[in-house]
């Protein structure tokens, strides 16, 4: 086999993607699409992911989410630890990723990367690629309840599919969370105006052309009442809003609605209290961005869109951030084997009976 035998693959960390221009939501928004459009052409393999609680309580986990995007010849999973007491014990992140990416003509590897990047990104780019199609066109305003990680992923991606917004209001638990929300996104997106709210979510919302929640919070932070007509709400986090809030939109949109009803969220608890059925849920995103299924159809209807996260569209960002870095020239290309086991030269003296 000889050199044949040789593989190599690409390593990838967080300042690497970044070196390399993968946070760019354009990039993200396209290949989330195009991994939509692949599974409706049947073109995804998507089994289910395998989940490793390690404490009921704080639902410290690890979990193993595979696909296989088949026209892409690759296949691919995300490792991810999401440890939520990591905020308070530690000062220090919830969630970490890795992904494995490998080819499937030989089924070899060929890249290790960081995953939270893509992960992070995966979360605005669905509520892009939604507000694309639901959300008001001219949308000026958008509220935030919610001011982590999520938060700033989702008003780089909104801001990338609704250039003419111009005033962000976000709330928080504390008035020092809105603060250094403000401080970093100012830098980000210089052109647009920041109101603290001083942790008053009715201050963030009521005025919004776009809503997003993204809290850790399990409570009905959002209330029906401050959702003006015409606006579209990304709804993030846990249950984040009371039920009228769904109940008065005109569409409710998921990523997925039989993965959505499964879980925790503001819709499956009311999938669970028999307050919302399967004929509530409007449509599936891949529906809308295939086209058979309008979008926003008039400037009044309120929109709810809830993702809880797919994995081919996981594996579908972190291979186009590849792409990017081997195209860029960043990365290390590392050797995870040289030739087969009983072909090295030296495998006489290694070997230990
Ligand atoms: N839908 C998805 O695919 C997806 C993916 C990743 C994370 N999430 C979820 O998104 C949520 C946010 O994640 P993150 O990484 O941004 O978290 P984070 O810890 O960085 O931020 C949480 C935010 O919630 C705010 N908050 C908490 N309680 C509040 C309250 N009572 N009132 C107002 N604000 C409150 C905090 O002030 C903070 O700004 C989490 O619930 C996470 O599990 C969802």
């Amino acid at each position: 086999m000889g050199d044949q035998a040789k593989i190599q693959f690409r390593f990838l960390s967080q300042e690497d993607l970044l070196r390399a221009g993968c946070l760019d939501f354009n990039l993200a928004i396209d290949a989330a699409e195009n991994a939509l459009l692949a599974f409706r052409a049947d073109e995804v393999l998507f089994p289910e992911k395998i989940v490793q609680i390690f404490n009921e309580e704080t639902q410290e986990r690890i979990n193993c989410l595979p696909a296989t995007l088949k026209k892409d010849k690759i296949s691919g999973m995300k490792w991810v630890s999401v440890f939520p007491p990591n905020v308070e014990r530690f000062g220090l992140q919830n969630l970490t990723a890795v992904f494995v990416i490998s080819e499937i003509e030989k089924g070899f590897p060929i890249a290790f990367m960081e995953g939270t990047l893509a992960s992070n990104i995966r979360v605005g780019a669905m509520g892009a690629l939604a507000a694309r199609h639901l959300a008001p066109p001219d949308a000026k305003v958008i509220g935030f309840i919610g001011s982590g990680e999520q938060a700033k992923m989702h008003l780089l991606a909104m801001k990338t599919v609704r250039p003419s917004l111009e005033e962000c209001r976000v709330s928080a638990k504390t008035t020092a969370e809105e603060a250094t929300f403000i401080e970093q996104m100012s830098q980000v997106v210089p052109d647009m105006r920041f109101v603290a709210a001083n942790t008053d979510g009715e201050r963030a919302m009521s005025e919004a052309d776009i809503l997003v929640t993204a809290t850790s919070a399990q409570a009905p932070l959002l209330k029906a009442d401050w959702m003006k007509p015409g606006s579209f709400y990304s709804h993030i986090g846990g249950w984040e809003d009371e039920y009228a809030v769904a109940k008065q939109c005109e569409k409710i949109v998921c990523d997925d609605w039989e993965t959505v009803k499964h879980r925790t969220q503001t819709l499956s608890r009311m999938y669970k209290d028999g307050e919302l059925t399967d004929s509530d849920v409007y449509a599936d995103l891949d529906a809308i961005v295939a086209g058979d299924k309008p979008g926003r159809e008039s400037p009044n209807e309120r929109v709810y869109f809830n993702a809880v996260g797919l994995s081919y569209v996981d594996l579908a960002i972190a291979l186009a951030m590849y792409r990017r870095s081997v195209q860029e020239g960043v990365g290390e290309e590392l050797t995870l084997q040289e030739t087969t086991i009983f072909e090295h030269a030296e495998i006489g003296d290694w070997v230990k009976i």
